[in-house]
């Protein structure tokens, strides 16, 4: 339920996730971590369509990451399954709702089939505006950062805008910085996601597991957010004199 305070809050434009807690749901329950991961769709669905509807501008999800790989080969390939069902069943509704898709991570570790998929959702959705929606598969922020150092030194970047070069070369070129980070499951850890990207985010971090967390946890994230002031290196009473 949304609350009147939540209806005020300011919304982020760029929202980073990291879904976590999905096993341990499960194990709670008695049950198999893939039902956690199986239930964890549906918070995620919950959660893009409030994104789209607050008008969140970018919302990026961290659904595999490089080191995920180390699991149990029966939980990685129940979560590639996951992926393509999910992708499937679920591009439809968010092409219809004007949302674009776009992927990162090294998506060549995947197979054929599912880097089809990937690639026929960011192409149905290109000309979508209501909001990007990017999910973060085989993504590591070290990857990033390597990848983007390495296609600046083919290009031979002039000294003074090697920052500007090596953004430009990340999975994200394009989009604005993550304003908040929320991470679910209690770990107060970035796991190697954003890491260049989230010089400047505001972190949130909550006990809540990714399967139970809804819009009114969304909603008080926002509210939290909203009440940070975000200074960037200047004083507080420099931000509040800028009207
Ligand atoms: C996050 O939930 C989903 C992925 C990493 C794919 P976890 O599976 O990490 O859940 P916990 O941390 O074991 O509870
Ligand atoms: C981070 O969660 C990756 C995703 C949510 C996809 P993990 O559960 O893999 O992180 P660690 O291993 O606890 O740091
Ligand atoms: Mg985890």
């Amino acid at each position: 339920m949304q609350t009147d305070n939540a209806s005020k809050a300011p919304v982020p434009k760029h929202l980073a996730i990291v879904m976590d807690g999905n096993g341990r749901w499960a194990r709670s329950r008695h049950l198999p971590r893939t039902e956690g991961h199986r239930r964890g769709v549906n918070s995620a669905r919950a959660v893009i369509e409030a994104c789209a509807q607050r008008g969140v501008e970018v919302l990026t999800l961290f659904a595999f990451s490089s080191e995920n790989w180390r699991r149990p080969e029966s939980e990685v390939s129940a979560l590639m399954e996951l992926f393509i069902t999910a992708l499937r069943r679920e591009i439809g509704t968010l092409a219809a709702k004007g949302i674009r898709m776009r992927f990162i991570g090294a998506r060549e570790a995947f197979t054929v089939r599912l880097q089809a998929a990937m690639t026929e959702a960011e192409v149905r959705t290109r000309d979508n505006h209501v909001m990007t929606l990017v999910v973060a598969v085989n993504y590591g922020g070290r990857w990033d950062i390597t990848q983007a150092a390495e296609h600046m030194k083919l290009e031979e970047v002039a000294q003074e805008s090697h920052e500007t070069a090596l953004a430009s070369g990340l999975a994200t070129a394009g989009l604005p910085d993550p304003d908040l980070f929320i991470r679910t499951g209690g770990e107060r850890r970035l796991s190697n996601f954003l890491l260049w990207q989230l010089a400047y985010t505001e972190l949130y971090f909550t006990d809540v597991l990714w399967p139970d967390f809804d819009v009114a946890e969304l909603d008080q994230a926002f509210v939290d957010y909203g009440r940070r002031q975000r200074r960037f290196g200047r004083t507080g009473e420099q931000v509040e004199s800028r009207v």
